[in-house]
């Protein structure tokens, strides 16, 4: 199947960069492999299951209008697994956030995805941990 997309300038030449560096025969084959991996991440988040706590870190463009808001909002309402955050303003548009989360592996997991899908956040990762588990 073919299909088009729209992306920013900038977002499109850092991806052709990456596939010439890691000598992608194609744009194509590039945007298969990314798609494959955002599936993967999306099912090992599913299977989190069981007590978690969680390292969320965010990047996010403060310019984006609402955002801000909607962030705070949203660890407000879950306030019941959003132990603590911590904020650094990278530069003159963008911020870190880093959230401690602690809960059920699905409420984290949700969590986290509601602010993935957040217009103007560039960036997500969560690290769980299990917590009482030797390392
Ligand atoms: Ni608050
Ligand atoms: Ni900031």
């Amino acid at each position: 199947m073919r299909i088009g997309i729209s992306l920013p300038d900038n977002l499109l030449g850092r991806f052709d960069d990456i596939i010439i560096k890691r000598g992608y025969s194609s744009r194509s084959e590039g945007v298969r492999d990314a798609i494959r991996n955002y599936i993967i991440q999306y099912e090992w988040m599913s299977e989190v299951e069981g007590e978690r706590i969680g390292i969320l870190s965010v990047i996010y463009d403060h310019d984006q209008r609402g955002l801000v808001n909607n962030l705070v909002d949203l660890q407000h309402d879950h306030s019941d697994i959003v132990n603590s955050s911590l904020h650094l303003h990278l530069d003159e548009h963008n911020c870190l956030e880093i959230l401690m989360l602690r809960g059920e592996g699905k409420a984290v997991t949700e969590f986290s995805e509601s602010i993935m899908a957040l217009k103007g956040v560039k960036h997500v990762k969560l690290t769980t941990i299990k917590p009482g588990v030797e390392i």
